[in-house]
């Protein structure tokens, strides 16, 4: 049945694809771009010793980058989850589902998420709630999919900008409680408004596995949750508000923060995750570009691009003489002036 909670599912993704595939994701400021590698001393190595695997909540993962969530919730969104989690189970990386609140509410809609566990029986799933979900709906999600971690957004961006979204925003404790109780790591994350020092700084506090600190200038909540306003002729200005993924890392940096940072926003190749890397990542994710692709070529054509960036990882590393992912960190690099205006004013 058609709820209008699942239809929000059905009208987030097919705006997500068209931004992506019309080139419409908006700028916000600088980009992986604004980041070039500086050339290392040579090294002894060679490609074939790279091992690009990281570890990360205590657990092995074969590649330092993931399908970040995006859906469930529909019939149409079921399908999409299916093929996300044969292309994640072929390539051996991990992925997270779309917020399960809808199917919290109601029931009927599981099937959509529990498919993934389905397809990809041995995999790294991650489950996803919003902050606001006490204790016993996070153990509901987890179980849906037999997760292997949890993510909870912090999502302030995107209900402010959604017509029917949250006006009050009381989840410190909350997730300070579930962080302390969750059966599984609990990575929190932003949606692609990205993360400042003192919001990075006060999440760590609450001892997460992870923050994934989500920056703009990929998918954008502002400009999809306006565009399904349709009848709204005096929709907010929120072009000012956000930081990019590479300012994102910055702030992470200039806080000193110590909680594993996860990258996602705007990443489109393996070269984005290399930089996100370096500047400080421990994994990656990617959300619109993969949906994109899978919207455009199936699941064959996700998985191609999948194995193209598990292909060239190993150059790239070589490139830049890291044996590990965790090596890329001592890379030089040079930052755009635009990028290094904004480090210096965190
Ligand atoms: C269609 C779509 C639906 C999404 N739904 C969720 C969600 O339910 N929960 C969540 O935490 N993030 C959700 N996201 C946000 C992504 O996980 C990610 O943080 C954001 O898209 C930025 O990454 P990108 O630029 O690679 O797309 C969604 C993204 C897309 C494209």
């Amino acid at each position: 049945m058609q709820t209008p909670h699942s239809n929000r599912k059905n009208e987030h993704l097919s705006l997500a694809t068209k931004f992506w595939r019309d080139q419409q994701t908006p700028v916000l400021g600088p980009s992986f771009e604004a980041v070039r590698w500086v050339p290392g001393p040579l090294r002894d190595m060679a490609v074939s010793t790279v091992d690009p695997s990281v570890e990360l909540f205590g657990q092995h993962f074969d590649w330092p980058f993931y399908i970040e969530a995006m859906t469930g919730g529909s019939e149409a969104t079921r399908r999409v989850n299916e093929d996300l989690a044969k292309v994640s189970a072929r390539t051996g990386i991990a992925m997270a589902v779309g917020s399960q609140s809808v199917a919290i509410k109601d029931p009927a809609q599981a099937d959509s998420f529990r498919v993934v566990r389905e397809q990809n029986p041995e995999g790294f799933l991650i489950a996803n709630l919003g902050a606001d979900h006490p204790i016993e709906n996070v153990r509901a999600a987890i179980e849906m999919i037999d997760a292997n971690a949890i993510e909870l957004h912090v999502n302030v961006g995107q209900e402010i900008a959604m017509a029917e979204g949250d006006r009050s925003f009381y989840w410190l404790d909350n997730l300070k409680k579930i962080v302390a109780e969750s059966p599984v790591p609990v990575i929190i994350k932003e949606v692609g408004f990205g993360m400042g020092p003192a919001l990075l700084s006060q999440l760590a506090e609450l001892k997460p596995a992870a923050i994934n600190l989500g920056g703009a200038n990929g998918t954008s909540f502002a400009q999809i949750e306006q565009a399904r306003d349709r009848h709204n002729d005096n929709p907010m200005d929120l072009s000012s508000y956000g930081l990019t993924t590479v300012e994102s890392l910055l702030a992470a940096e200039n806080a000193g923060i110590k909680t594993p940072i996860i990258a996602t926003g705007g990443i489109r190749s393996v070269k984005d995750v290399v930089t996100s890397l370096m500047m400080g990542a421990t994994l990656t994710s990617s959300a619109g570009h993969f949906l994109e692709l899978l919207m455009k070529d199936g699941a064959d054509g996700l998985e191609k691009e999948i194995r193209l960036w598990q292909q060239q990882l190993p150059l790239y590393m070589t490139l830049l003489g890291a044996q590990k992912p965790a090596d890329l960190v001592k890379a030089k690099r040079i930052y755009s002036a635009d990028l290094f205006n904004s480090h210096q004013q965190f």
